[in-house]
């Protein structure tokens, strides 16, 4: 049975201890967060070259770093929020990531490759991201969903094109992945969520290039 942390109130103490939690599950299990089937699951495999393989694992591999980040980055910032109301809109998000993080798992199965070594340092790095962007505003915290979720989906559009035409599998995740994000976006932006400045903006671009760059090899 799936169980969600988002409708009990918790201490400080908790918190910590359901991010932890969250955080080991993420990187080392299968999260209890994922509900809905992969999208690719009612789709035949498509015959692929090992050189395309290696390729599309790259890319899935990616995306499943990102999530990694997104999650570590919500479950941050949901410590630190003050209006209890922002705490389970970004417990919501984490938990909806869940279905996205499991998505491209099964992909890099299915495609007999790995996920990133490096997934514990994003996890880390952006938890402090999170708890950090938290400690200002949830306006300023809201407006890091939006800017994540943005470049996220730029990333996906960018793999759309990348990904080789017979590939309807992975096609099929990242389509129903760009669509949730873009519906992220749009919900921190409705909950209040300001516009970054541009310099956070780009320094969101330089680390997430260093991300995605390290993740599609190793
Ligand atoms: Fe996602
Ligand atoms: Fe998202």
């Amino acid at each position: 049975m799936l169980h969600s942390p988002i409708m009990r109130d918790y201490n400080l103490f908790d918190e910590i201890i359901i991010s932890l939690d969250q955080g080991m599950r993420t990187i080392f299990a299968t999260p209890d967060n994922a509900h809905r089937p992969s999208p690719a699951a009612a789709l035949d495999a498509a015959q692929l070259l090992p050189s395309d393989k290696k390729h599309i694992a790259g890319l899935m591999r990616v995306n499943h770093t990102g999530e990694i980040a997104a999650q570590a980055l919500y479950a941050g910032q949901a410590i630190g929020a003050r209006d209890e109301k922002v705490r389970q809109s970004l417990r919501h998000a984490a938990y909806e990531e869940g279905d996205h993080l499991n998505w491209c798992r099964e992909r890099l199965d299915e495609l007999g490759s790995h996920r990133s070594y490096l997934d514990p340092l994003w996890f880390s790095g952006s938890f402090m991201i999170g708890l950090g962007a938290s400690l200002v505003s949830d306006e300023v915290s809201l407006g890091f969903v939006i800017e994540t979720e943005r470049q996220v989906m730029a990333h996906l559009e960018s793999h759309l094109t990348s990904l080789p035409q017979q590939d309807k599998m992975s096609q099929a995740i990242i389509e129903q992945m760009f669509e949730d994000e873009s519906q992220h976006a749009t919900a921190a932006e409705l909950a209040g969520g300001v516009e970054l400045p541009d310099f956070i903006k780009g320094l969101m671009t330089a680390t997430a290039k260093v991300m995605t760059t390290t993740a599609y090899y190793v």
